[in-house]
């Protein structure tokens, strides 16, 4: 049994780190972490944590480079000031699509992100909803990998009746997901065929496979970037009859142009949670609503750190 629960954030997403400790009830270290005019980052823990049981809370959202590289010399600090045992709870995982080497000469950046973490010295990783399940395996140190699911399944449950809902997955590859949310709401699946141009931020859609005429979708992915591929398959959606058009993902990246393309697209409501912190403009989008995921990962943080199973969020 580890004697002391710490928390600890860098700069990533402090309001969810906040969230976070005031649903643990305990108060967040205290550390200095800046950059000299070099550009290289300083971190210094104001607060004692030998022999603690200590969580980072620091995803690796943008900008991407920095924040991950923040998280590294915090584990370093940590490790060095006699943590016991250094958890990174690192709910958006950035680099998670190259995870496979599907072109010569490519990198598969995900496990050697993996491996960057695990060299700094991180015991355990605690993430959601990671683009592919498999990444998991990129780790040799255990990962708890929590769901946004059951966060936005009980949101639909508590705003909109179920029986004209049609959960759509826009690409195979998103349909275990879309297929468990679905599963959730008792209602029916869809799929979008997507085929995918060489070019990474271009899609092509080709059809919708499953009865969406007359029903309201919730597209349902675990990223928006750009927003491409979700505009796309909500503009297949409304050719196909569908009636309304709703959108839920778990990270909102939101990059480049997406806010604009998602205010001129048929997407009447996007549902992300707070993986990732909204600027002031998106915060402005009428269209985005942020579901919290803090309760979760404070629930899974006590969890882990009493070594119970974390089962129970799943249900
Ligand atoms: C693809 O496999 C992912 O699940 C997302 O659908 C995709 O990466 C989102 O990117 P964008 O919003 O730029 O289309």
């Amino acid at each position: 049994m580890f004697s002391k629960l710490k928390l600890i954030t860098g700069n990533a997403n402090r309001p969810l780190a906040e969230e976070v400790a005031r649903h643990a009830g305990i108060p967040l270290v205290d550390i200095d972490l800046f950059k000299f005019s070099n550009d290289e980052s300083f971190v210094k823990i104001n607060d004692n944590v030998r022999g603690a049981d200590v969580f980072v809370i620091q995803p690796t959202c943008y900008p991407v480079n920095d924040n991950l590289i923040d998280l590294l010399i915090i584990i370093d600090a940590l490790k060095r000031a006699s943590a016991q045992r250094i958890n990174c709870v690192i709910p958006y995982y950035a680099y998670a699509r190259s995870d496979k080497k599907d072109q010569p000469r490519v990198p598969i950046t995900a496990k050697l992100i993996a491996d960057l973490i695990t060299v700094a010295g991180a015991h355990r990783v605690i993430t959601v909803d990671l683009h592919a399940d498999q990444i998991q395996g990129f780790f040799n140190i255990p990962v708890d990998h929590l769901y946004a699911i059951p966060t936005f399944a009980r949101y639909f449950k508590s705003i909109m009746p179920m029986d004209d809902i049609v959960v759509v997955s826009p690409d195979s590859g998103g349909a275990n997901r879309a297929r468990a949310l679905a599963k959730r709401l008792n209602c029916t699946l869809a799929i979008g065929d997507k085929r995918r141009s060489g070019n990474e931020d271009k899609t092509e859609l080709l059809n919708i496979i499953g009865d969406v005429k007359g029903k309201s979708a919730i597209l349902f992915d675990d990223i928006i970037d750009t927003g491409g591929s979700l505009i796309k398959v909500s503009k297949a959606l409304v050719e196909k009859g569908a009636k309304k058009i709703y959108a839920a993902c778990t990270h909102g990246v939101l990059s480049g142009n997406a806010v604009v393309n998602l205010e001129a697209s048929p997407i009447e409501k996007l549902f992300i949670t707070n993986t990732i912190p909204l600027s002031e403009e998106k915060k402005n989008c009428q269209k985005i609503i942020q579901l919290s995921i803090a309760e979760m990962l404070a629930i899974a943080i006590k969890k882990v750190h009493i070594e119970e199973s974390i089962s129970i969020l799943f249900r």
